[in-house]
């Protein structure tokens, strides 16, 4: 069976970019994706297509030729959810701030709402599809709900995790290393798992997209994060050993990379991991195995966040022992808000950490980030922290321009890996800093070498 139309409830940095694909690749389907938020949705909408809500290398050209054709943007969310045979629910999962696993859980609200929602509103039968990352039996309860609030209509569910990193996001879902749709084995669950596969195979190798059943693919999206982020804290874990030893973790990651069973991917020292992903998926696996009394799993689990948390404290208070035990009243400028290069995404990301911890210390923190916008970079200092926001407002600043940012700093950290900083005359940014002009390369991008040359004391990561 063909189908000819799909909702995807969400247009955040997984269901736009994922439904931009989809709709590109499929011509014949019509493609609605719905928000609640109707700035997100206006902005998705915008003829200027460096407007679009999210920044992803490549999606601007995607949207370009899908858009008006066979994509749709829109607010009207019970209707296309009607209209629609599939419904994709890409809403947020964030880690619950409350109650009951708090801290740790994935709070299901926002899922719970979209599952009442379709089974208010459908009138027809439909396949409806997990696309955010959601703890292991969340099928479950979505199907419970949708048969006992539904209208009596038959709901098909499936589980489909993304895997698009950010940054890579287009590059990542036209060429997968693979897809993997779960679904259950009754003979109507296999026939939806068909209907999924066929939209994947107009562009993905049929041997490439993996079935299986609901919880092995739920469970397989957050382990494969756990995967992830466990090497990441891995190579972090002996950046600290490097420095008291002399060894450089850039040679070590280099020497353990090229052994083919471990590979040279994911072996990046750095300030610690950020996203949306990485954190809240190992607490929900921590606390999936807690609630199941599998301690030791649990706490093996958790050791990878406990490291990653003191990665980015190390950095903060490393900065401060670098400037006499003091920044009180010291110009810190930061490059880099993002949580990584190539997006516009700050959730999670170091940055907001080490500033919270340097502004503790009463710092002056001017930051400047290619894509990051002056007004997110406040409100995610607001969000962590109890501080007043007229106190994070006089500690933390932004500025447009990156030389100007750097005029006059006591030190300059950098959490982000834009390329561009590779590029920067960096002679003209040490005369215009403070002496004795300190850079903490939060990323090791840049050339210890030839920045010692300049006269920066220089302190990477590991080395
Ligand atoms: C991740 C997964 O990669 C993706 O498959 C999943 O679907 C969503 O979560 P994303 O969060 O976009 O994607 O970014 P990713 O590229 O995985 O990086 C996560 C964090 O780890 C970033 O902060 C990045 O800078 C950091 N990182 C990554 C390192 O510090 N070192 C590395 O070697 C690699
Ligand atoms: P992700 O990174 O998982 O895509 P985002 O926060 O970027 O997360 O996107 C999720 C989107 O889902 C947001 O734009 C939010 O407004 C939207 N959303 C959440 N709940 C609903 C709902 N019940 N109906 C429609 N849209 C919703």
């Amino acid at each position: 069976m063909n189908i000819k139309s799909i909702c995807c409830i969400g247009a955040g940095y997984v269901g736009g970019p994922t439904m931009s694909v989809i709709a590109q690749k499929n011509p014949h389907i019509k493609v609605t994706v719905v928000d609640v938020n109707a700035d997100r949705i206006a902005a998705w909408n915008s003829e200027d297509l460096s407007q679009l809500p999210i920044f992803e290398p490549g999606l601007d050209k995607v949207v370009a030729e899908a858009r008006g054709r066979n994509l749709f943007f829109s607010t009207e969310v019970d209707r296309a959810i009607d209209a629609a045979e599939m419904i994709f629910i890409s809403v947020n999962t964030p880690t619950k701030t409350y109650g009951a696993g708090k801290g740790m859980a994935a709070d299901l609200q926002y899922v719970e709402l979209c599952a009442r929602q379709i089974a208010k509103v459908s009138t027809s039968n439909k396949i409806v599809v997990e696309k955010s990352t959601l703890p292991v039996k969340t099928a479950e309860a979505i199907k419970d709900i949708l048969d006992n609030t539904g209208n009596g209509i038959h709901f098909e569910i499936l589980s489909n995790p993304e895997f698009l990193a950010e940054g890579t996001a287009i590059q990542d879902l036209e060429t997968p290393d693979r897809v993997l749709i779960g679904g259950e084995s009754t003979a109507s669950g296999q026939k939806a798992i068909e209907v999924l596969k066929t939209i994947y195979a107009a562009w993905v190798p049929e041997d490439q997209i993996i079935t299986t059943n609901l919880w092995s693919s739920e469970l397989s999206k957050l382990t494969a994060n756990a995967f992830l982020a466990q090497r990441v804290s891995s190579i972090n874990a002996l950046t600290e050993l490097c420095e008291k030893t002399g060894a450089n973790i850039n040679e070590v990651a280099n020497a353990i990379g090229t052994d083919s069973r471990i590979g040279p991917k994911f072996l990046k020292a750095s300030v610690g991991f950020g996203g949306s992903c990485f954190q809240k998926d190992i607490l929900n696996l921590v606390y999936i195995c807690k609630s199941l009394g599998l301690n030791e799993a649990a706490d093996y689990w958790e050791q990878v966040i406990i490291m990653n948390n003191h990665q980015r404290e190390r950095f903060a208070d490393q900065i401060v022992k670098a400037l006499y035990g003091t920044v009180a009243d010291k110009k810190i400028t930061f490059f880099g808000w993002a949580f990584k290069k190539d997006t516009n995404d700050t959730r999670e990301s170091a940055a907001i950490y080490i500033a919270d911890k340097l502004i503790d210390e009463h710092a002056n923190i001017q930051v400047y980030d290619p894509k990051v916008s002056a007004l997110q970079m406040q409100s995610d200092l607001n969000y962590l922290n109890s501080r007043s926001e007229s106190d994070n407002d006089s500690y933390l600043s932004s500025e447009k321009d990156p030389y100007k940012a750097a005029e006059g700093a006591h030190a300059l950290a950098i959490i982000t890996e834009w390329d561009e900083f590779q590029n920067y005359d960096w002679k003209k940014i040490y005369d215009s800093m403070s002496k004795p002009a300190c850079v903490f390369d939060g990323r090791n991008l840049l050339n210890k070498s030839e920045l010692e040359a300049i006269g920066f004391s220089y302190q990477g990561i590991g080395q």
